[in-house]
């Protein structure tokens, strides 16, 4: 048995918490010609996480998920603590989707003790989510380069659900040639139109009927904008079809894909954000708008 690697059997991958295992095994697949995909998530796997590795699945030879609840992009107060941890369960979901590796490591593995370093993110990552989730982004972009650095895939995979996120990250991957590809593969929803999030769990049922403002500020976004209305009409629209559903708004916004600040023209393309509060749970949704005219 290789050492780290706890071994799979025919239904569940090995899961390897060495960051230098995980690595040399990447390492020597690759140097045998077989590319890799990589998935990056924080566990409590649902649909939207499947797809991810299914579609590495169908482009690479083999596929890495790494399954780590990051704590440097939690605020204080945010929900580290309860973040659910399903790590069983996350690898039958993988091995069903033939994932060959499991990289779920320990923090003082990603964070060693007294590590003075930090990826610092600026332009797009201080906006929306940024402000008002201040370190949230510079966490996110030090565990995935951290990450990166432990699978060095040819490919990784990031959701459109997490539309800034994919904007941060290819911005650093740009900024600091890190040698990967960035693929940001569809939302998958709930058949009401919900984003499928590991949060929507912290719903309650009443909560979770509210829930699919978001997605229905988004449909009405789209609608107002092929019929060619102006963005601040569209927004305050978006804001309206949230609060009506009773969910209070953290921003509901249509600006650059790219550097989501305020469209340079009002042809787009153009992304709608939003982002709400039911009780003690934040949802977060997007949606891109196709230029216009
Ligand atoms: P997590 O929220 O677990 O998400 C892991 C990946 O799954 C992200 O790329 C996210 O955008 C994607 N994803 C989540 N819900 C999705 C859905 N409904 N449809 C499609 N893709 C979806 O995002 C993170 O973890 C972390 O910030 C991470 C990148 C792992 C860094 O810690």
């Amino acid at each position: 048995m290789t050492p780290g690697i706890l071994p799979g059997d025919a239904a569940t991958p090995g899961i390897i918490s060495d960051p230098g295992t995980i690595r040399a095994a990447v390492v020597a697949a690759r140097a045998a010609g077989r590319s890799i995909g990589f998935v990056p998530t924080m566990g409590a796997l649902h649909a939207g996480h499947a797809s991810l590795a299914a579609r590495a699945g169908n482009e690479c030879d083999d596929v890495v998920v790494s399954i780590f609840v990051n704590p440097t992009q939690f605020g204080a107060g945010e929900d580290f603590d309860r973040y659910p941890r399903r790590l069983a369960d996350d690898c039958r979901l993988l091995g069903e989707h033939g994932v060959r590796w499991v990289f779920a490591p320990e923090a003082r593995m990603i964070y060693p003790p007294g590590d003075a370093t930090r990826v610092v993110v600026d332009g797009p990552a201080r906006r929306f989510e940024g402000r008002i989730r201040p370190g949230h982004f510079e966490g996110v972009a030090t565990v995935v380069c951290r990450l990166f650095n432990a699978v060095p895939a040819d490919v990784a995979y990031f959701g459109a659900k997490d539309w800034q996120q994919t904007v941060v990250v290819r911005r650093m991957v740009e900024d600091l040639g890190l040698p990967i590809w960035i693929s940001v593969c569809p939302t998958i929803r709930e058949p009401d139109g919900l984003a499928m999030s590991s949060r929507n769990a912290y719903l309650s049922a009443a909560e979770r009927r509210q829930a699919v403002g978001l997605h229905e500020s988004l449909e009405l976004a789209e609608k107002l904008w092929t019929a060619g209305e102006p963005v601040d009409s569209i927004e305050g629209a978006m804001r309206a079809a949230i609060e009506a559903r009773e969910i209070r708004v953290d921003y509901a916004a249509v600006v650059d894909p790219d550097s989501l600040a305020p469209l340079a023209t009002s042809g787009g393309p153009a992304v709608a954000l939003v982002a709400g509060r039911l009780g003690g749970t934040r949802l977060i949704d997007n949606r891109i708008l196709a230029a216009r005219g």
